[in-house]
């Protein structure tokens, strides 16, 4: 029985393959997901970008994860800050999460929507379905990207609205 520290990692990454990024990309279209601003402050600078790669990691801890492109304006701020917020966008935030996502944007992004803060100072989107006041956890850098956990200090939800959604490269509400 071979041991673990017997395995060849050299002949492994050989062998491993890699799809085309284009065929990877068309594949995820298909996965419609919630849309989120995932914010940080940092003094009185506050940073934000749109966000679907996030996710519930635990309840007991309540922890989340959120993936972060490493070139990202927000990055370096949060593993600074060491505090983020997650806010699910409803349907009355297409043109935020457009917002939020536009690199030549950057400066504008906090003078629309409604903004406060809860436990940890980060950016709080009053009017969101719900958003997950966090304090960094544990990161994980990979390639591009940073995963982030977030144990999550305070929750707030409006149960009265519908989500906005992200499908297909477009942005939609949910039809039960
Ligand atoms: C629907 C949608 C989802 C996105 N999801 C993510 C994500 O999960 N992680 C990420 O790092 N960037 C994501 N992005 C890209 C960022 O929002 C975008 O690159 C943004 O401009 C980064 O912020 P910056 O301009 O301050 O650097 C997404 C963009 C869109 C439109």
């Amino acid at each position: 029985m071979p041991l673990l520290e017997d395995f060849d990692f050299a002949l492994g990454d050989q062998l491993l393959k890699q799809v085309d990024a284009d065929l990877f990309k068309k594949g995820m279209r298909q996965l419609t997901a919630g849309v989120t601003i995932v914010t940080t402050a940092i003094g009185n600078e506050r940073r934000g970008l749109t966000a679907t790669a996030v996710c519930s990691l635990s309840s007991e801890p309540p922890t989340l994860l959120a993936c972060v492109n490493r070139e990202a304006g927000a990055h370096d701020p949060t593993l600074q800050s060491r505090v983020f917020c997650v806010n699910l966008l409803a349907a009355h935030h297409r043109d935020l999460a457009a917002l939020f996502a536009n690199p030549d944007k950057v400066e504008e992004r906090f003078d629309s929507g409604e903004w406060g803060v809860l436990e940890s100072g980060a950016p709080v989107l009053m009017d969101s379905l719900a958003s997950f006041d966090c304090i960094l956890g544990q990161t994980m850098r990979a390639d591009t990207h940073t995963v982030l956990t977030g144990r999550v200090q305070a929750v707030r939800t409006d149960e009265s609205l519908e989500p906005l959604l992200y499908s297909r490269g477009a942005f939609g509400s949910f039809i039960p």
